[in-house]
């Protein structure tokens, strides 16, 4: 029997765009650029009619048309305005399959012992609450249209390891990681799922700016960032994540694909929160061994 060979990376590239989610419908918050953006345009890729709220109203427009889809000014630490994201789906399409939870902001660094609270409360109105408000009008919307749905917020690394981000902003995606189980447990009976993914490293325009503030070098490319992650922050030795491999994660968890999976903690981080790597030395076979 002739055997087929491997599908090589070319062929891969060139294989139609299957419709994962065709004829859904999805709020993308913070879906202007970064890891928002990645997962507006695979979603759309995919069949689906994505509505863009941001609160960067010339990017995240210009997205939202070059993929057939709908901007909508909203800044998610307004209850008001995830309330009119979320009826711009009804408006338009007349349902709302897909909330990705996906907007937030680094916060505050340095010393607990000098946090300003004003700054932490902020950080909190939107990485927190802008989540509380995402999930309460999609899951209202959605119980109202008795056709399931899928909700996804990005919570990060930092709710599950310490020291991998501000306090404010630690505290902020650990408390993500219980929201997705409370509101999984209330939601599956409608066939609502709710699950979390937490990217690692990824070279948006949020991190670059964090390392050009932390290492004091304004010049500091992506590139840059990528190399670092990938040789300090990965078990990938020299692998970082990209925005598409986030939106991949996210189109899975939008998919039924991922059908069956609710109040999960999908991890993006190239194994780095699975295992110290500081004596991956005793893995090395010893002379002894291998004679
Ligand atoms: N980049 C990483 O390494 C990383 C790691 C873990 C988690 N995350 C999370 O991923 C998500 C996306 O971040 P990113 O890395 O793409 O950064 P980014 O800065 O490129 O994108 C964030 C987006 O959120 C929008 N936004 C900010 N405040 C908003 C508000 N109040 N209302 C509506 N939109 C708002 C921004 O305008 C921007 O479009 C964030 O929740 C972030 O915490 C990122």
């Amino acid at each position: 029997m002739e055997q087929s060979l491997p599908m090589h990376d070319e062929d891969e590239a060139r294989r139609p765009p299957s419709k994962r989610l065709a004829n859904k419908v999805a709020v993308i918050t913070g879906g202007a650029r970064g890891i928002g953006a990645a997962a507006a345009k695979l979603f759309a890729r995919n069949g689906a009619h994505v509505i863009v709220a941001d609160i960067l109203d010339d990017i995240g427009a210009t997205l939202a048309d070059s993929i057939g889809g709908r901007y909508i000014h909203c800044d998610v630490s307004k209850e008001a305005d995830v309330e009119s994201a979320v009826e711009l789906a009804l408006k338009w399409k007349g349902r709302i399959d897909i909330m990705f939870n996906n907007a937030g902001v680094p916060g505050p660094s340095g010393s607990i012992s000098s946090l300003d609270m004003e700054q932490v409360k902020d950080l909190l109105s939107i990485n927190v609450l802008g989540v509380v408000h995402g999930i309460k009008y999609a899951a209202a919307a959605m119980i109202k249209g008795r056709r399931g749905g899928s909700i996804i917020c990005t919570s990060s690394s930092a709710g599950i390891m310490g020291g991998l981000g501000g306090h404010a902003y630690t505290l902020s995606k650990e408390a993500l990681n219980g929201l997705a189980k409370s509101a999984a447990c209330e939601l599956g009976v409608h066939g609502i799922r709710v699950n979390n993914i937490s990217p690692h490293g990824v070279p948006s325009e949020m991190l670059v700016d964090a390392y050009r503030m932390h290492l004091g070098k304004m010049d500091m490319t992506a590139e840059d960032v990528s190399r670092i992650v990938g040789e300090r922050g990965s078990l990938l030795r020299g692998r970082c994540a990209t925005v598409e491999d986030v939106a991949e994660a996210a189109l899975f968890m939008a998919s039924e694909d991922a059908g069956f999976i609710t109040g999960h903690n999908l991890v993006l981080d190239g194994g780095y929160t699975s295992a110290c790597s500081t004596m991956s030395f005793i893995y090395q076979n010893s002379n002894k061994d291998t004679v």
